[in-house]
């Protein structure tokens, strides 16, 4: 692909990235997004050049001289007028790097339509689903989507960490005929007995239970063996049984572990640094194993940090987002472990939702057995993610107290920076992120002002 104006012996203009919906609070994070984009891709003969002043931004961009670069490694997945979430940069050469790129742009073009086409399809011959973790936050968020699309859905938990609050919110959202399609398990996925119960005449299972949180796993590692290992296991051998059509299963970006490498694909992993992260990579040893051995249609999804309506801030193994919020909204000091430049991909619920429905209903024979990273694609700081954060807290409520953070020591166990490479489940599955972080926060936000003040 030829980009117009660009003569790649002279270097100079490749052309220009267009970025829409920039409105005056978000420019700042926008930049500061495509250049952390463009120098964390390798692509050191990019030069962004912004021209200041216009709406839609324009982002120009420019390459150095040719002859001054040994090779072209860079492989452009953008293009000219695309959005900013198109604006990532892989390290493959440049025919495979642009002809992946125009696959998932046709696959973009094609995924609100195929979500769509899912949730018609669905609609029109309701299945029957079994959510683990149901009472849990990405359990009840999956719970309420089904639900409200028609669908038969078996919940199994057994309130460790899940909440009947959650059940009683989606009871509250979804029609009485609705509520009427759901079945609740109280059991726990180290019964096999109940596992087997749970799995009888299921289509689909989305797998959610387990203990979360690294902390929680260094100070009590059996638990969350028993859990997230003996119940992972337990479940697949009951889906085995049961014949169910798909076994779709959470896992997590934790076992990435030790690799440095930016943006993580889903072929290179490191050593995990926890307890929780191993039993992730055993989670995925074994799905690999019950593909293999017995024909089960497996598809494990490696979430990266999610967040979203629901997710608890309380108690010390509350994960980032929900504890910021609550404690802004409560006019409390926020804590940062480490020095805020830890970065994350922060994923809101919505993304995870349409990826599991993906998953479980996905005719591409190649999308079976595999995993993907779920995400956004876009990496923020936690010193971003607090400005960002505060301003939107400080909107709804202008009277609170404007803090700045306190900083702790760095947690062990915690990885420095995550970074996800979607292109996989983009191309297989059709994924596509539907709110990026800061949309979605807003959302967040709704829920919280809502529920916890
Ligand atoms: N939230 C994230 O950012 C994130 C990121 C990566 C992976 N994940 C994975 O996603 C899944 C869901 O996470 P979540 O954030 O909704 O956590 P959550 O704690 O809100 O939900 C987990 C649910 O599983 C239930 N559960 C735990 N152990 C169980 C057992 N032995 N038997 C039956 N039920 C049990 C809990 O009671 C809870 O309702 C987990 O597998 C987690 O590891 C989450």
């Amino acid at each position: 692909m030829q980009l117009p104006g660009y003569d790649k012996a002279k270097g100079g203009d490749l052309g220009t990235i267009r970025i829409e919906n920039v409105s005056a609070h978000n420019v700042r994070p926008e930049k500061a997004l495509l250049r952390r984009r463009l120098s964390h891709a390798v692509c050191a003969q990019i030069k962004p050049v912004w021209c200041s002043g216009t709406r839609p931004l324009v982002l120009q961009l420019r390459e150095r001289c040719a002859e001054k670069q040994p090779q072209n490694r860079c492989g452009m997945r953008w293009a000219t007028g695309c959005s900013a979430t198109a604006g990532r940069v892989c390290r493959s050469n440049s025919s495979d790097a642009l002809d992946r790129h125009r696959k998932i742009l046709r696959a973009r073009q094609l995924q609100m339509s195929n979500y769509e086409k899912v949730k018609a399809q669905l609609q029109s011959a309701p299945k029957t689903w079994l959510i683990t973790g149901v009472a849990g936050f990405i359990g009840s968020n999956l719970l309420e989507a089904l639900l409200g699309l028609g669908q038969r859905v078996i919940g199994l938990d057994n309130f460790s960490t899940g909440k009947r609050q959650n059940l009683d919110q989606v009871k509250a959202r979804v029609t009485p005929e609705q509520w009427a399609n759901f079945r609740l398990i109280e059991a726990d996925i180290c019964d096999l007995a109940a596992c087997n119960e749970a799995c009888r005449n299921v289509d689909y299972v989305l797998h959610e239970a387990a203990l979360g949180s690294v902390p929680r796993s260094i100070e009590d590692p059996l638990a969350t063996h028993r859990s997230n290992v003996t119940g992972f296991i337990n479940m697949l051998e009951a889906a085995r049984q049961a014949g169910v059509s798909r076994f779709i299963y959470a896992s997590s970006s934790a076992v990435y572990g030790d690799d440095p490498g930016l943006p993580k694909r889903e072929d290179k992993v490191g050593r995990p640094l926890s307890p929780y992260a191993a039993t992730k990579v055993v989670n995925e040893i074994y799905a690999g194993v019950y593909a293999r051995v017995f024909g089960l249609h497996t598809i494990g999804l490696r979430y990266f940090n999610v967040f979203g309506p629901r997710q608890d801030p309380a108690g010390p193994y509350a994960a980032v987002i929900p504890r910021w919020i609550a404690a802004m909204l409560r006019d409390e000091p926020v804590h940062i472990y480490g020095d805020g430049e830890t970065s994350r991909d922060f994923c809101h619920i919505e993304n995870i939702v349409h990826a599991n429905l993906l998953a479980a209903t996905t005719t591409n024979p190649e999308a079976l057995n595999q995993i993907y990273n779920i995400a956004v694609g876009e990496r923020t700081t936690l010193n971003e993610l607090f400005q960002i954060i505060s301003r939107l807290v400080h909107r709804r409520c202008p009277g609170l107290t404007e803090r700045r953070p306190v900083y702790r020591d760095f947690r062990t166990g915690d990885v420095r920076h995550s970074l996800a490479d979607i292109s996989k489940a983009q191309l297989l599955l059709g994924y596509e992120p539907v709110y990026r972080l800061e949309r979605g926060l807003e959302l967040a936000l709704d829920w919280y002002a809502q529920n916890i003040v």
